[in-house]
């Protein structure tokens, strides 16, 4: 069994304070049935592993360098990650992808690199709302994944997967149950016949997820829980959704 995972990534936003109150409130609503975990920016990572680190709550970032060290200004490795106890890195991320032109070689080493500094990555994969109405979902979730497979070979079934579709992320229009456990169950069988382990993988589903959906989508039978952007910033949402998932 497949133990349900919810993901706050907050993305850019939060402050000292604002933060402080988020994780008390997340804190506060414990336990959950559910893994819970939040990817933080960079800077509160600190702040965040002392928050959490008496608790089961898990933290992490929302990239991470496909690099080990060097002259590479502003990236952030996996191993510095790893000093700031991160369980997670998000990588390939549909706006790094569309703001910073990250394609899936990078994606799949930046996933590659996360893994060889044992975190977990959160490899996400979606499609553009052109690519839907074309009907290309299935090839383009496929080739993106597959590049992750290519690249980490058998260690693929220690990764997170997060279906994401473009569409769908801060726009309130959150594919239905049944769109997306359609594409789930295809990222699942592709999962299988890499891995004989695939069938451990978790695939997140993200995209406007607020509490009056999650639980609809929680239940379907290859969605094993959310990667949740907007409604990750208030605990009373997040806490609801984390509890839809149990
Ligand atoms: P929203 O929940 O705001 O749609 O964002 C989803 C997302 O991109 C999570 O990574």
């Amino acid at each position: 069994m497949r133990n349900k995972l919810v993901v706050g990534n907050w993305k850019m936003h939060g402050s000292r304070p604002a933060n402080a109150e988020l994780l008390a409130g997340i804190l506060a609503a414990r336990p959950y049935a559910a893994e819970v975990a939040v990817c933080v920016p960079f800077p509160y990572l600190g702040e965040t592993a002392a928050a959490l680190a008496a608790s089961d709550i898990r933290w992490g970032a929302q990239d991470c360098s496909a690099h080990e060290q060097g002259a590479y200004t502003g990236e952030v490795s996996a191993a510095m990650l790893a000093e700031w106890g991160c369980r997670y890195a998000i990588v390939g991320h549909s706006e790094r992808r569309a703001y910073h032109a990250e394609g899936d070689a990078l994606v799949a080493d930046k996933a590659r690199a996360a893994l060889a500094n044992g975190l977990t990555p959160i490899v996400c994969v979606g499609e553009t709302l052109a690519e839907r109405d074309a009907g290309r979902t299935e090839e383009v979730v496929a080739r993106q994944l597959a590049a992750a497979i290519d690249k980490l070979g058998e260690r693929v079934a220690e990764i997170v997967v997060a279906y994401e579709p473009v569409w769908a992320i801060g726009t309130g229009r959150t594919a239905t149950p049944a769109q997306a456990q359609q594409v789930h169950r295809l990222l699942r069988a592709q999962l299988r016949a890499a891995s004989g382990l695939g069938d451990r993988v978790r695939i997140l589903y993200g995209g406007s997820v607020k509490p009056d959906n999650a639980a609809e989508l929680f239940g379907q039978p290859d969605i094993d829980g959310g990667l949740i952007g907007g409604a990750s910033l208030k605990a009373a949402d997040f806490v609801a959704i984390c509890r839809a998932a149990g």
